[in-house]
This record gives C-alpha cells, structure tokens and sequence, in this order.
C-alpha cells in the first residue's frame, strides 16, 4: 500500500469537509503493539450505599413481587448481571463514616433502628454483611467493604475482616457461622473510609490524623487477613490541597496501601455543552498527577509493591440534591460523558486498576425501579458497551483532528477516543465520543500492525436530542447496531454529531 495513502484521503476528507462545512475532520492511528496496560475487570465497578433508595426500594424490596425469598431483587439483579458489573463497593460512601456493621448482623428483629448523620434517613439495618454477600452471589459480584473511620474503631475494622473472612473457631467468624453462614465469604477488597479529607464526613479529619489511624487500621486488618487488599481514602475535594492529603496519606500508608481512591462526579452547571464536555480533561489531569506521586514515593521508599488508583465514584451528578434523594434522570449529554470517563479510566489501564459508578440503581444510576418497573437510564448503555466488550489491552491511539476552546481547557479533541484490543476474540474496539452537538466528524482510521478483517460491527449511543432522556416507559437513548465493510488497513467513518460509537472490528493477529 502507498505509505501515503492515509494521510491522502485526510487531506481529501479535509478538503470535503471545509468545502460543505458540514463536519469537522479527525485521523486515528492505532497499533496494537503500543499496549498501555492490561484492562481490569475491575474497572467495570459499581456502588451501592445505604441512600435513598439505593438499597431499600432497589436492591432490596422484600414486598415487591420482583424480589426472591430473600427480599432481594430479582430484576435489579439481572439488569446488574447484563451491565457486566465486576465488584461492588458497599456500605457507602459517606454512610459508611457512621456505620457499625455489628448493627447490620444476626436476626432482623433484634437488630437496632438508627439515625443515619449522613443523609438524615432512619437506618433500619435490614440489610446487612450476610445480605450484601447475598445479593454478591446473585449477582456474580466481588464484594468491597468500606470500613468506618470516622465514628468506628480499630477494633470494628479488624473484627470486621475476621467475621468476613476467618475459617470458623474465632469469635466473630464463629458468630458468622451461627448466622448461618459458615464459610468464609473472603472478601478482598477493604476501603479504609470514605472522602476522609471532606469536612461533610462524621469524624472527619486531617491529613495526618487520618493517616495515623488508618495505618494502625491497615496493620490490624491485614495481620487479620493478609490476603486482603487495601484502599486508602485519597482526597475527593479537589481544593488547593488535595495533593498534600494524597502525599501524607501515601507516605504514611506506603506499606500497606494497594490501592488510593479517588472521586469525581460532574455537571453541567453552565448549561454550556462545550464545556461540559470537556469535564473529564480534569479526571485526566487528576490521575496524571496522582500517578506521578505514587512513582514518586514508591521510588523515595523503594516500595515493590504495586499501588493502584481505585477510582471509586464517579458519575455525572448535579441536579438531584438530598431533598430528591438523588435519584438523576440521565440524558443523551450525561451518557456522552460517562463514556468518556471509560475512556479515561482506558487511557489509564495501567495505574486505574478498579473504578466504580456511583451509583448502581435509583440513586444517581443507570437503572431505576419505579412502580415495580425497572427501566434503563441513558447512561446505562455505554457503561455495558464497554463492561461487556472492552477487555484485554489498552492501546495507545494517536488523535489528529479538529479541536476546540472550552474556558478552563483548550485545544480539546472533537473526538475523545479509547483502543482496546482483546487477544482472545482478536477484535480491536475503538471507542469514540464525537462531543460536537451539530456537526458530524469525517475520520480516517488507520491500522498500524497486522491486518483488520473485511468488516466492524458499529454500536452507536445516540438520540436525536443532547437533552433526551429514557423513562419507564420509553427508551429513547439507545444502542443501533449496523456492520460496515472494511477494505484493507484503512476505513473512513462520519462519527455524528453528539454520539458514542463503539467499533468492533476483527483483525488477523
Ligand atoms: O455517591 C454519593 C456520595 O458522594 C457518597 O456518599 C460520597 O462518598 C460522595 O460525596
């Protein structure tokens, strides 16, 4: 092939397109040799918080004729199934910082009634450890836990891991076995609190405080159970400071952490389309800046093992406050950018080991439970796309193209865009946001190893508003499906105006 042929038929595009005015132009480049890092399953997370509606009224509705004999629900759970969630962050969030679990065990009658200081809601303690692990198995999920260290003691937090996960003939994983569950659950995943630097947390404290205890926390926990990964609590409140909370909370942590955790939730708080589009350069420029701090520490304190980025809220969240209990109806714009967090999170394979979306059913989440009903939200379609699909490598991809000025960032790329590549199916997926509202993005799409096979299979997240949104009883955001023919190492595509296209193309390596 004519080594310039590509960038030919560029120019060609880009002539065409200046000459209509119709579209903005792009060139993607990618190479399946230029590998970023392997995908975690755990990237595909979700979390669940005793909230509003999140776990009584959506996990949980023993009245309801969709749930089993255990009050769980049967849709909810199904929906949670096909979205391809792989781990499950529970009991919260800010709950978590009041919570005792020892509260939440043993039978239901006898288990206390308590004010949650979080959201101001009365905490029944219906569910519980033995019901979350419950719902877990019927889901196919790995449990978090995310223990108390606002209100909650060392001693709650190592009791906590031995209930969980010792083998029976201790005291907690004795009284697990009188409940009746005599096998451990071996929960591995354990948040060491939540948003710890936030002054709204029960017991919140400063960087050094908070890295005291949660050291002494890690050391209990994990002389407990030395199997278990950690996640300290990183800064969630993007102030001029939250670099030194991460710097003490790394150096002090350093031996034990396996994992920050680090949130984000956006809006667009301008009605400003452009901009909001542009909101997860700065989830970009967040995890660049953590990454850099943990190489650097582990380099100062030659520490072997690896410490990842648990990125474990995030999601679009501004409309519905408290008084809505947060239940967000999602439109086309907000499912733009959760696919955009995907692909951040992509991009970042390499030191993003898990994250999580805030939430996973009626409480800032991509399904919802009314009347009985349970019904799909815009942004339910792309998280699946790529739970479902994008495993393997991510793949450094090259973007040329068209850009714009947003305020806060310039030069943002029209097209926002993620490679993966999964030796098993030996597919590449390239998964594109076009974030321009009117106009349409003539791309070349180059391949630079290897040959693709003579057809893609294009999904497309799209609708015919930026402001629709899904209901129980229409879905007007979601997935088509159409195949295109490829010839050669080149295609050209029209990415349309405010869509997620996810291109699944078969390749012969
Ligand atoms: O997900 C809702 C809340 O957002 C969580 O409780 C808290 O961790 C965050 O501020």
């Amino acid at each position: 092939m004519n080594p310039k042929s590509p960038y030919i038929a560029f120019l060609a595009l880009t002539l065409f397109s200046s000459s209509n005015l119709c579209s903005q132009t792009a060139r993607i480049k990618i190479d399946a040799e230029r590998v970023i890092g392997d995908i975690d399953p755990l990237l595909y997370g979700n979390f669940t918080e005793h909230l509003g509606r999140c776990i009584y009224g959506g996990i949980y509705d023993p009245k309801s004729s969709q749930s089993d004999a255990n009050g769980l629900r049967k849709d909810v759970a199904e929906a949670t199934r096909k979205l391809g969630v792989s781990v499950v962050r529970y009991p919260g969030g800010n709950f978590t910082s009041g919570y005792h679990w020892l509260d939440g065990v043993g039978p239901k009658s006898d288990r206390p009634k308590r004010k949650d200081l979080a959201w101001g809601d009365i905490e029944p303690n219906l569910v519980g450890t033995d019901e979350f692990m419950q719902f877990s198995r019927l889901t196919g999920t790995q449990p978090y836990l995310c223990v108390n260290m606002g209100t909650g003691t060392l001693d709650e937090a190592r009791n906590w891991v031995e209930y969980c996960n010792a083998p029976t003939g201790l005291y907690y994983s004795d009284l697990r076995a009188k409940y009746g569950h005599p096998e451990p659950y071996k929960v591995k995943f354990w948040g060491l609190g939540n948003e710890m630097d936030g002054e709204w947390q029960m017991g919140h404290k400063n960087a050094e405080d908070y890295s005291k205890f949660a050291l002494e926390a890690a050391k209990l926990m994990k002389w407990s159970d030395d199997s278990i990964k950690l996640i300290v609590s990183g800064s969630s409140n993007y102030n001029d400071r939250w670099m030194d909370w991460n710097r003490m909370v790394l150096t002090t942590l350093r031996d034990h952490a396996d994992y920050i955790s680090l949130h984000h939730y956006s809006g667009n708080y301008d009605k400003d389309h452009n901009k909001f589009m542009a909101i997860t350069t700065r989830v970009d420029n967040i995890i660049t800046t953590t990454e850099a701090m943990i190489n650097e520490i582990r380099s100062r304190y030659k520490i072997d093992h690896p410490i990842f980025i648990a990125f474990d809220e995030y999601n679009v969240w501004y409309r519905a406050g408290n008084e809505q209990k947060l239940e967000e109806h999602y439109n086309m714009q907000d499912a733009l950018v959760v696919a955009m967090y995907l692909n951040t999170f992509i991009r970042h394979a390499n030191i993003v080991k898990m994250a999580n979306m805030a939430q996973l059913v009626n409480v800032i989440a991509p399904m919802m439970v009314t009347n009985d009903k349970l019904w799909l939200q815009t942004i339910y379609h792309p998280l699946q796309l790529f739970a479902n699909r994008c495993k393997g490598r991510s793949l450094e991809t090259f973007v040329q193209g068209d850009t714009y000025d947003a305020g806060d960032y310039k030069k943002v790329p029209w097209l926002d865009v993620s490679t993966v590549y999964n030796p098993a199916t030996k597919e590449i997926i390239l998964n594109v946001v076009n974030r321009n509202a009117d106009k349409s993005v003539a791309t070349t799409i180059e391949n630079q190893y290897g040959n693709l096979g003579n057809s893609a299979n294009i999904t497309e997240v799209n609708s015919t508003s930026i402001m629709d949104e899904n209901s129980v009883n229409e879905q007007k955001v979601k997935p088509t499906e159409k195949t295109i023919s490829v010839k050669g190492n080149t295609l050209s595509y029209n990415f349309p105006p405010h869509s997620f296209t996810q291109m699944v193309i078969k390749t012969n390596f």
